[in-house]
């Protein structure tokens, strides 16, 4: 595609109207079939799955996690209808991946260590053989290929914090070793072949007592009260456990890092890069990309002999948005190595971490965070921190020296492969007000439909021009009232009008995919949660009219999508030739409702939700959106 050759101008589906039902819908002419749902068996180890919740710990390690979210398609020799996806498992439904009795009727905890193995299994990332067998994708399983990361797979540890003080651990005594990823929201890929999953809200994962807690700790919210699912709590019940579940406490109780989990959290955080075409790689987290709430990665538009360039946003009200820069410059020969990982440390484990202040001028510029960086205060960062791993560890609390600009939660981010242009969900902010304050790049109060921002970097890539693409809006509000224009700032209509954009991609062919993760009534009245296509024009401002946006863009955007009741619309990943497209629904609240008679109830009802993958297919074979 980089000739332009499969670039498309024009988006060519009838756009559907919002729908409140336990279906998934798509437009006239297409088909949608439902792929890998959670508990789907990958290999001899793992039982069929069971209605009742009886699945154990070693079932939920060999089969497919919980709460899909972001994927992608990785093909195998080129073909469209052969292939790995890899797809993330968010976080887990306790109440759907329990029998009765597992979990404590009070406070929700799981009552024994296998129950809370199960958890821990439920997470993590799955490498999922697929087929298209003519008619419709299945999984083939026990294939080689498939693989299961969890809460508890090891994992090695890359750049600044790998092989330091603070990484040392009585499970990793020289510090190059981290067990398990946790709460991988979006993800990313890379142009050798790799898969990118991101560590999001790990840190409630944890619990440190309150006055123990370290800056980077308390800064971004390691618990101090209970871990989020309680696993910390199973000390000792299990002879077998040894410490896979009190890691979870970084509480700091013995003499030293060997002899505690102080350290745990330091091996979470972060980017991770999986290697699906070689089932003996081990992952590899990439600390030089920064540790915070990583929602998803993208590189920006490659070019030979140029730093290579991945985005992050980190979703949390008020905070940031990041680039990673590489110090390695692009070698086209890298897109096809024989070995991917080794690739990978080229290009991410040295390079230069950036955070973003966007200026009212429509323009922005990216602050390094390196020891030299200077902060708003006219001193340097080693003022705080005295090495790049420290402030890699609090990421978030260097940003704040710097003055990088508060965000509206920044989610997915998504490059145009036509012009390069960055694109980024925020997903909302109902907390911004009077006394936090809007800015040019946050202009609304209360704002609880987001909005997608984006830029142009500068040619020596520190400075960049931004505007605001798109305004998320309702189009009437709960009391049947038109919703004003200086709130539906795009002018959305009932066939465009959507809330907290999330999931965001562009396919090969310039078409970007919007997907959102919904919490304003205004639109969920409407529709349930849903997936928009639009083929975006150029970025319009360097003025500094920030919020003039360019019309033709709205006028384009197209409902493609919607999702069934209660769940979140999230991931997306394409065959090479566009005739399937995948997407992940997670979190629905009773699809998929079960055709199949050994997964229902005597009442004819599956009787647990299941997050699943959707293949869209166009009934007649060809591409999807054109
Ligand atoms: Fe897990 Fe920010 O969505
Ligand atoms: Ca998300
Ligand atoms: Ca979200
Ligand atoms: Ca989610």
């Amino acid at each position: 595609g980089s000739d332009g050759s499969e670039f498309v101008s024009e988006l060519n589906f009838n756009p559907i109207p919002g729908s409140l039902t336990d279906a998934v819908v798509v437009p006239e002419g297409y088909t949608a079939q439902v792929l890998a749902p959670w508990g789907t068996p990958l290999n001899r180890a793992a039982g069929n799955f069971q209605t009742d919740g009886s699945n154990t710990s070693i079932d939920q390690e060999n089969a497919v996690g919980m709460h899909h979210d972001g994927m992608h398609f990785f093909p195998l020799e080129d073909s469209s209808t052969e292939g790995l996806l890899v797809v993330n498992h968010e976080y887990i439904d306790t109440s759907a991946l329990h029998a009765d009795g597992e979990l404590d009727a009070e406070t929700g905890a799981p009552v024994t260590a296998e129950a809370a193995r199960k958890q821990i299994n439920a997470h993590g990332v799955s490498v999922i053989r697929v087929r298209f067998d003519g008619t419709q994708w299945v999984v083939v399983e026990n294939d080689p290929h498939n693989r299961r990361f969890t809460g508890a797979s090891a994992m090695e540890l890359a750049g600044p914090v790998s092989g330091v003080g603070q990484t040392i651990t009585p499970y990793s005594r020289d510090g190059m070793m981290a067990r398990g990823t946790l709460n991988n929201c979006g993800n990313g890929h890379t142009p050798w072949g790799t898969y990118l999953t991101c560590e999001e809200n790990w840190p409630g994962y944890f619990f440190g007592e309150e006055e123990t807690q370290t800056a980077d700790q308390q800064r971004i919210g390691v618990s101090s009260s209970r871990g989020r699912y309680g696993w910390e709590l199973f000390a000792g019940d299990d002879s077998e456990a040894d410490d896979e579940f009190t890691r979870f406490n970084v509480t700091p109780t013995g003499n030293s890092a060997i002899e505690d989990y102080r350290n745990e959290a330091n091996g979470h955080g972060y980017i991770v890069e999986i290697d699906p075409y070689n089932p003996d790689s081990t992952p590899v987290k990439r600390t030089a990309m920064g540790r915070f709430r990583h929602e998803g990665v993208a590189y920006g538009k490659l070019e030979s002999g140029k730093p290579v360039s991945f985005y992050s946003g980190h979703d949390a009200r008020f905070e940031y948005i990041y680039k990673f820069e590489s110090d390695a410059l692009w070698d086209p020969a890298d897109a096809n190595p024989t070995d991917r990982l080794a690739t990978g440390a080229k290009y991410m484990d040295a390079g230069t971490l950036y955070v973003a202040r966007f200026d009212e001028s429509g323009r922005g510029v990216w602050l390094p965070l390196t020891l030299s960086s200077v902060t708003t205060d006219g001193g340097t960062l080693a003022d705080t921190f005295d090495s790049l791993e420290a402030i890699i560890l609090n990421t978030a609390g260097a940003a704040d020296l710097v003055g990088a600009t508060p965000m509206d939660r920044p989610e997915w981010t998504a490059v145009d492969p036509v012009t390069g242009t960055v694109y980024l969900t925020l997903t909302n902010n109902t907390r911004r007000n009077e006394e936090t304050g809007t800015n040019a790049a946050n202009p609304r109060l209360n704002n609880a439909y987001g909005h997608i921002i984006r830029w142009d970097d500068d040619a020596e890539g520190t400075g960049f021009a931004w505007d605001i693409f798109v305004y998320g809006s309702a189009d009437v509000d709960t009391d049947g009232v038109k919703v004003p224009a200086d709130i539906n700032k795009s002018g959305l209509t009932e066939m465009t009008q959507f809330a907290s954009p999330d999931g965001l991609a562009f396919d090969g062919r310039g078409i970007m995919w919007i997907q959102t993760d919904n919490g304003a009534d205004d639109v969920t009245q409407y529709t349930n949660d849903q997936m928009i296509a639009v083929i975006p024009s150029q970025l319009q401002t360097t003025d500094g009219d920030y919020e003039t946006i360019n019309a033709d863009n709205q006028a384009q955007l197209k409902r493609f999508f919607v999702g069934p009741n209660g769940c979140e619309v999230t991931g997306i990943a394409f065959s090479p030739d566009y005739t399937s497209l995948f997407v992940n629904i997670q979190h629905p609240g009773n699809w998929p409702y079960s055709t199949d008679a050994a997964e229902e109830t005597p009442d004819g009802v599956s009787v647990r939700p299941r997050a699943a993958t959707v293949v869209i297919r166009k009934a007649d074979g060809g591409p999807v959106g054109v």
